[in-house]
């Protein structure tokens, strides 16, 4: 199921095009095994008319957690506090393609990343992984650098869709859409 018309528009109208190198940030919320909340911030890495695609590592705990429960909640938030994005969705894998265009437009700095944040690295004291970052950047062509087996991407299919926006000269007010049986439904909600 497609987001309807409106939300496409107002989501082109808040968001940046998605090969703006400057990515938003969004909090990505699931569910842990025993049933509590987690949260941590990841880059919303694209959009389209299906949902909003975030990229992580496959042995992070929220790869875990969206195996087990694919549920998610994210939370885009604009400077001044003047806009607020809750989606509420599930979380399923991206394809190959589209995993590895989005690695090819991550800067130098976050290629490098995705394949020495790592466990192992993590433990070793800090001149000892400043020392393995500079030694991998001599032994590689950073552009050229092909994904890591570990790069995974997420796209979130949204069953709801907030749009919270502030009013200086009147109440906040949202838009929210939500997904039904009978397909998507639009409410003026108070902010
Ligand atoms: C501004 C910012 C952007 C981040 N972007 C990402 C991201 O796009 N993907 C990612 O896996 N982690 C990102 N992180 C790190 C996550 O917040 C988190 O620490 C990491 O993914 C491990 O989370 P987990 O143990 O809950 O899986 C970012 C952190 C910050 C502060």
């Amino acid at each position: 199921m497609t987001l309807p018309a409106e939300a496409l528009r107002l989501l082109a109208d808040w968001l940046p095009g998605n090969d703006d190198p400057e990515r938003p940030r969004m909090q990505l919320a699931t569910v842990d095994a025993s049933g509590l909340p987690d949260i941590r911030t990841v880059l919303l890495s694209e959009w389209d008319e299906t949902g909003f695609f975030l990229h992580t590592d496959a042995n992070s705990r929220k790869v875990a957690q969206l195996a087990s429960f694919p549920g998610v909640a994210l939370d885009l938030l604009w400077p001044g506090f003047a806009r607020q994005l809750v989606v509420q969705g599930r979380a399923e894998r991206a394809d190959g393609d589209e995993e590895r265009r989005v690695y090819a437009r991550r800067s130098p700095y976050l290629r490098q990343l995705a394949w020495q944040n790592t466990a192992e690295v993590a433990q070793l004291p800090r001149e000892e992984r400043t020392r393995q970052w500079a030694e991998f950047a001599d032994a590689h062509d950073i552009a050229a650098l092909e994904a890591p087996a570990t790069w995974v991407g997420y796209r979130v299919r949204p069953s709801r869709l907030t749009f919270w926006e502030a009013d200086p000269e009147g109440p906040s007010h949202r838009v929210e859409f939500g997904l039904s049986d009978e397909g998507w439904a639009r409410f003026d909600l108070p902010g």
